[in-house]
């Protein structure tokens, strides 16, 4: 056993250090079921805890890790035979709600959804929320400045962080635990960590930001028969209902289609029609929220915009509606992706795209899906060839991109597996800072190596 790991049972207890077996048996990610390939899985359960860890790992140029629920798609998570593990899964409480501010203190190991449901138990909305809800956690969520299906009207986790707590690659612990809206006092240091992979420092805890409950959601799914009708409805949605639309996620035929198919989801409408869309809006008043819904549905069907539409019209009726959007296990296994750039190109890039890669392989298939609300779209390519195609269809999907100012990463990150496409998001000098600041915060590059910048 290496002394690294030695010396971290002599400090945090051989209880917090997984070996071997106890390793293996959990998957590589979500996305890969080999066993995972960590020397260990250190599970620390305090941010002394953690410090100490990573003071040794500074010492002996040990890298690190870091594990929240594995369910990212960049493979940023994902440790080689020379990583030890990171997981702060025993940190997993919320400390305290701030009524009177409307804030939580929650450690970074918590589930996302065990925080929805505790907070909404006591009258609060935590608005981020993705499919991965069940697994991902907080801090996973921070590091990777989650995005998901509300972004529209309450922002990314970013938006949600009024302070944190990280710890160093050199152990030195980082309290940023700001409670308040406002505080300009110098640096936001907080932002370092936010987004950044794990590469700059590990979130331990955070204050996040709660928001009152809606009393009730409207949520229809709606067949439209072009993308301008896509953005045409997104607009008066987004006006009508006066800033309380809260999810915009659209659906192209084929991956409808076939996540519908014989065997998978219950298809709510016909399988048909060009484009689908799943909207939803919040309220305070049911009865005047569903009429005035409903109205906007009825009259946008009477004009021709939309096709068909079937509204929820209970919480069973939402969860399969959503489903079909969530649960896009029948596409898989696939090359994805997760882009974004202005909807005034959204059309066409996709148009060029599917011809692009019909044209290089005619069995090609892009599943087209997202939240095109927030400028973002995913693309899933099959059939799925692992390595063999992957660097090609990368050419052909960031390739489609040039000229429209988009992003290589819309709410995924870089991770290992995008790194070779960060510059053509980014300009140089910006990657020459986000290098300086790696190189400053973490001189051994022991954090998550490899991730997000070269090493
Ligand atoms: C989603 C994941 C892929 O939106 O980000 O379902
Ligand atoms: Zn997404």
């Amino acid at each position: 056993m290496s002394k690294v790991i030695e010396l971290i049972q002599a400090e945090l207890g051989n209880s917090a250090v997984l070996l071997g077996d106890d390793v293996t048996a959990r998957a590589t990610s979500y996305w890969d079921s080999s066993p995972n390939q960590a020397l260990a899985i250190i599970r620390p359960e305090t941010t002394e805890q953690v410090s100490a860890v990573l003071k040794i790992c500074h010492q002996h140029k040990q890298s690190v890790v870091f594990a929240g629920g594995l369910t990212g798609l960049v493979e940023g998570a994902v440790a080689t035979n020379n990583d030890i593990m990171m997981s702060l899964e025993k940190m997993n409480q919320i400390e305290t709600v701030d009524e009177l501010d409307n804030t939580v203190v929650v450690q970074a190991g918590a589930i996302l959804q065990q925080v929805q449901e505790d907070l909404a138990e006591k009258g609060y909305l935590f608005p981020v929320d993705l499919g991965a809800r069940g697994s991902c956690t907080i801090g996973g969520n921070i590091a990777t400045n989650a995005g998901g299906v509300n972004v529209l009207r309450y922002g990314m986790m970013r938006n949600q962080v009024l302070g944190l707590e990280a710890v160093l690659a050199d152990g030195t612990i980082i309290s940023s635990m700001n409670q308040m809206l406002k505080n300009n006092t110098g640096y936001d240091l907080k932002q370092l960590f936010i987004g950044s992979e794990g590469t700059l420092g590990v979130v331990t805890r955070a204050v996040l930001r709660l928001y009152p409950m809606p009393t009730n959601q409207q949520t229809v799914l709606f067949a439209v028969s072009s993308f301008e009708a896509v953005t045409k409805m997104m607009q008066v949605l987004r006006s009508e209902l006066a800033g309380t639309l809260s999810a915009y996620e659209v659906m192209w035929n084929n991956y409808y289609r076939d996540v519908t198919a014989e065997g998978f989801h219950r298809a709510p409408l016909d399988r048909d029609y060009p484009y689908y869309v799943l909207a939803e809006a919040e309220g305070v008043d049911e009865a005047s929220d569903a009429e005035r819904f409903e109205c906007m549905l009825s009259a946008a069907l009477e004009e021709g915009t939309i096709l068909d539409a079937v509204i929820a019209k209970s919480e069973a009726d939402r969860q399969a509606l959503w489903v079909v959007r969530e649960e896009f296990d029948p596409v898989l296994p696939a090359y994805h992706y997760d882009i974004s750039m202005p909807k005034r190109y959204m059309d066409g890039y996709v148009n060029k795209l599917k011809q692009q890669l019909s044209a290089w392989r005619d069995e090609t298939v892009a599943y087209v899906f997202g939240h095109v609300a927030d400028g973002n779209l995913h693309v899933f390519v099959t059939p799925f060839h692992n390595d063999i195609y992957h660097d090609e269809v990368d050419e052909i999907v960031y390739g489609c991109m040039e000229g429209l100012s988009g992003a290589v990463s819309a709410e995924h990150g870089i991770g290992k597996q995008k790194i070779s496409w960060l510059a053509s998001s980014r300009t140089e000098n910006e990657i020459n800072l986000m290098r300086q600041l790696k190189t400053m915060m973490d001189p051994e590059n022991i954090l998550n190596p490899g991730a997000v910048l070269e090493a």
